[in-house]
C-alpha cells in the first residue's frame, strides 16, 4: 500500500490505510528530529513553498524545518510581501511558482476551499496547512500520532473536543481522522460555538463539558477564534471559563493518565487553565514534534514516485 494522492487538501475520505502508512512513516522521521545531524537525502533535489495567508507559528516553522531536514530548496512566500498586494490573483500565483519549477506548494488561507482551487490550477502538490473553517489535515494527523503513541492504538479510543468547534478547521480533520481510524469523537461548546447537524459526521455532541470529559482518554482544547467571530457568541470570557474551561477538576473525571491536547496557540486562562496545559497528563509539547516529523512523512510520501 502507498499513498497515490497527487494533494492532501484534508482528511475526508482519506483511507485509515493511508493515514496508517503517514503515522508509521512518521514515526522513522522521528528518529531525524531526535538525532544530532538532521539531514537525509529525502527530498533532494525537490523543492517546496510554503504560502501562507494567514500567521503561522507552529505549521509553517514545521514545514520548513521538515523541507531543510531532508534536503529540499525551501521559501516562503507571505501574503504581505508577495505580488498579491497589486492585485495578483491566486491562480496566478500559483502558475508563477509552478513555473519557477515548485514541487510542493504548502498554502494556508482564511478562506475555505482556497487549496483545493489551487490544487486544480498547478502542476505542483499542493498540502493543505489550514483553509478557512474546513480543514487542518496535518495538524489531525500530528495529533493522532501523539495519540497513538501514548494509548498504543486510535480504535475505541474516546476522545473529547472541547471549545470553538464551529470555527475549528483542527476540529473537523481530526473527526474524519479519528473516526476513519476506530477512534469515537464527542464534542462540547456552548450552543452558539456549535454546529448544527455536526453529528452528521459521525461524531457525539455532550451538552455539557463534564459529560464529554466522562471517560474520556484524550481531552483536546480548542481556541476561542476570536478573529473568526461576529460579536456575542458568548457573553464574557469569564463566563466561558465558568462552563467550558479545562481544568483539573474536569480532568479528574477523564481516565486516569488522559492526555491533554491542544493544537496552539492556547489562550491559557480561557479554554485551558495553565495547570490543566501544564500538568504531568499534557502532551502540548509532543504535539509539536509530532507536527515535524508527520510533516515530513507527508512530504516524502507526496513526492517519492518521483525520482
Ligand atoms: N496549530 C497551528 O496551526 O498553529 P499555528 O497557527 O502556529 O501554525
Amino acid at each position: 500500500m502507498s499513498m497515490a494522492r497527487k494533494d492532501l487538501l484534508g482528511l475526508r475520505g482519506v483511507s485509515r490505510e493511508e493515514i496508517a502508512e503517514i503515522l508509521d512513516t512518521a514515526l522513522t522521521m522521528r528518529k531525524v528530529v531526535r538525532s544530532s545531524n538532521k539531514k537525509t537525502a529525502h527530498l533532494q533535489g525537490k523543492s517546496i513553498v510554503t504560502l501562507f495567508y494567514e500567521n503561522s507559528t507552529r505549521t509553517r516553522m514545521s514545514f520548513e524545518l521538515a523541507s531543510k531536514y531532508m534536503s529540499a530548496a525551501s521559501a516562503n512566500i507571505s501574503a504581505s510581501a508577495s505580488s498579491v498586494q497589486k492585485g495578483e490573483t491566486l491562480i496566478d500565483t500559483g502558475v508563477t511558482l509552478d513555473q519557477m519549477g515548485t514541487d510542493v506548494i504548502i498554502i494556508r488561507h482564511p478562506m475555505s476551499g482556497v487549496p483545493a482551487l489551487l490544487a486544480q490550477n498547478v502542476r505542483a502538490h499542493v498540502i493543505n496547512a489550514g483553509d478557512g473553517m474546513n480543514e487542518h489535515p496535518t495538524q489531525a494527523l500530528l495529533d493522532m500520532m501523539t495519540m497513538r503513541e501514548h494509548l498504543g492504538g486510535l480504535e475505541g479510543a474516546k476522545v473529547a473536543i472541547c471549545g470553538d468547534v464551529s470555527h475549528s478547521r483542527v476540529a473537523r480533520s481530526n473527526i474524519y481522522g479519528l473516526t476513519a481510524m476506530g477512534a469515537s469523537v464527542v464534542l462540547c461548546a456552548p450552543p452558539t460555538l456549535m454546529p448544527v447537524r455536526i453529528d452528521e459526521l459521525g461524531c457525539t455532541v455532550a451538552p455539557t463539558i463534564e459529560d464529554a470529559c466522562e471517560g474520556a482518554d484524550v481531552v483536546m482544547g480548542l481556541r476561542i477564534q476570536r478573529e473568526r467571530q461576529q460579536k456575542g457568541l458568548f457573553p464574557s470570557v469569564a463566563e466561558y471559563c465558568d462552563h467550558w474551561e479545562i481544568t483539573p477538576a474536569r480532568l479528574a473525571l477523564a481516565k486516569p493518565h488522559a492526555l491533554v491536547m491542544h493544537p496552539g496557540p492556547m489562550n491559557r486562562g480561557v479554554e485551558i487553565a495553565s495547570s490543566a496545559a501544564d500538568s504531568p497528563q499534557s502532551v502540548i509539547a509532543q504535539q509539536v514534534e509530532s507536527g515535524v516529523s508527520v510533516r515530513m512523512a507527508l512530504l516524502y510520501l507526496l513526492t517519492r514516485r518521483e525520482g
